[in-house]
């Protein structure tokens, strides 16, 4: 079936769960049977660009294209993002207020305490002999840092955690009202913190709820609403990836000895692994973009308010780009440029920091943990939408 623009038309609702792969399978599949599709499975529909060439120039397309839409799947969402929202001047300077946290020299300043943290947790864990890697693990570590990160107090994860967990599983299973209750007591949190500050600041060069209270747009400062949402989507944006990524990457590492082993003997290997892990197990497998004026894209003409389907799911695992992509390669050609954490303006805040956390897990665990395995009969079950595993049951010798 062909759309009227003569391109093939793409039934495939990508918010289903699956077996853990399932939908790098069907993207491959896309992606080798046409350049572009439309897919017909949300009220508005999207044009679904699979290869690596033509997602770079969406990402890069970002005058025209803009996150008016962030999801392809959920083009109507309400929840409002910051920076994620913004556009053009106006999310430059909005940037720049809190890149220097996420600069490559701020995250290197929590490297040790990074270290820290996750040997506290794994010596918690590792005499139990067995976990549910991602709810025992892969979700508190993020959740550490990130308080941290914002300035707040580490020991704050014991209530903290419960909070983003329930609401995380409630918005797993679709139930917003649900997801409403802890949701409200994490913005009374943040909004305490923001209080405390206002009262008593800190260093604006150092912590990042003083630096957002003091901070200025053309000459105002921000509402206190703009703060909580900042605080609420850097919360959002990167607790449940760094889960996800930790997730697949430690499955792969349960089920093929020989690159476990690797890490293991050459540790200085793991920033390059920790990067190629990235490009092959895409999380994020799409960023949805909104037409703003309409245009004519590579033979395809595209009305204003279209919504775009950049496919970083597909653009990593494109043999055009990375021969065997499915092949977990050690410094490969090309690997700086995969598009795992976007491309163009709005490249993640958060990608120094998610590369310090994979790659501290990926040291610290396996000096006290070498060799571990998946719980035999367990369900490997990935979520649709943005991928996470539900579900990692690991287990080994004490
Ligand atoms: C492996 C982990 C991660 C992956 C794969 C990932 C992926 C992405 C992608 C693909 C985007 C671009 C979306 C778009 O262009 O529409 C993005 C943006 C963003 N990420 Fe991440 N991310 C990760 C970790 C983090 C972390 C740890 C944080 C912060 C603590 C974070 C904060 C953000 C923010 C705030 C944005 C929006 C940037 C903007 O719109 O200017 N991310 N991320």
């Amino acid at each position: 079936m062909t759309h009227g623009t003569g391109c093939p038309v793409s039934h495939t609702d990508y918010t289903n769960e699956s077996e853990i792969y399932g939908h790098y399978t069907i993207l491959d599949e896309e992606r080798e049977a046409a350049r572009f599709h439309f897919n017909d499975t949300t009220e508005r529909g999207f044009w679904m660009l699979t290869r690596y060439e033509d997602v770079l120039a969406g990402f890069q397309n970002h005058k025209n294209w803009t996150t008016a839409v962030r999801t392809a799947l959920f083009p109507e969402s309400k929840i409002p993002l910051l920076p994620q929202d913004l556009n053009g001047e106006e999310h430059q300077k909005f940037r720049r207020i809190i890149n220097p946290f996420f600069a490559p020299a701020a995250v290197r300043r929590m490297e040790e305490l990074a270290h820290t943290r996750c040997v506290e947790l794994l010596e918690e864990l590792a005499p139990k002999g067995h976990c549910n890697f991602v709810a025992e693990f892969a979700i508190r570590y993020p959740t550490d840092l990130f308080l941290v990160l914002m300035g707040l107090p580490v020991e704050d994860g014991d209530f903290f955690l419960p909070w983003t967990e329930e609401m995380f599983n409630c918005m797993l299973q679709g139930d917003l009202d649900g997801a409403a209750v802890p949701k409200q007591k994490i913005l009374d949190y943040f909004t305490a913190a923001i209080d405390e500050r206002r009262r008593d600041p800190r260093d604006p060069a150092e912590d990042m709820v003083t630096r957002l209270v003091e901070a200025e747009l053309d000459g105002e400062t921000l509402s206190h609403d703009t703060i909580l949402t900042t605080c609420m989507s850097i919360m959002l944006a990167g607790l449940d990836t760094t889960r996800s990524a930790l997730g697949y990457i430690f499955t792969h590492l349960a089920t093929h000895d020989d690159d476990r082993r690797m890490l293991i003997e050459e540790p200085e290997s793991t920033r390059d692994a920790v990067e190629e892990f990235i490009r092959m197990y895409p999380l994020v497998i799409q960023a949805g973009r909104e037409v703003q004026e309409s245009c004519e894209f590579e033979g395809i003409d595209m009305a204003a308010k279209d919504v775009i389907w950049l496919g970083i799911g597909s653009a990593n695992r494109d043999p055009r780009k990375y021969d065997d992509p499915d092949k977990f390669v050690l410094g490969r050609p090309g690997i700086n440029q995969h598009l795992a954490f976007g491309a163009g303006p709005h490249r993640c805040l958060g990608m120094h920091l998610a590369r310090l956390e994979l790659a501290v897990v990926l040291e610290e665990w396996h000096k006290l943990i070498p060799e571990y395995r998946i719980k035999d009969g367990a369900a490997l079950i990935e979520r649709g939408s943005q991928l996470t595993l539900k579900e990692l049951e690991l287990e080994w010798e004490v």
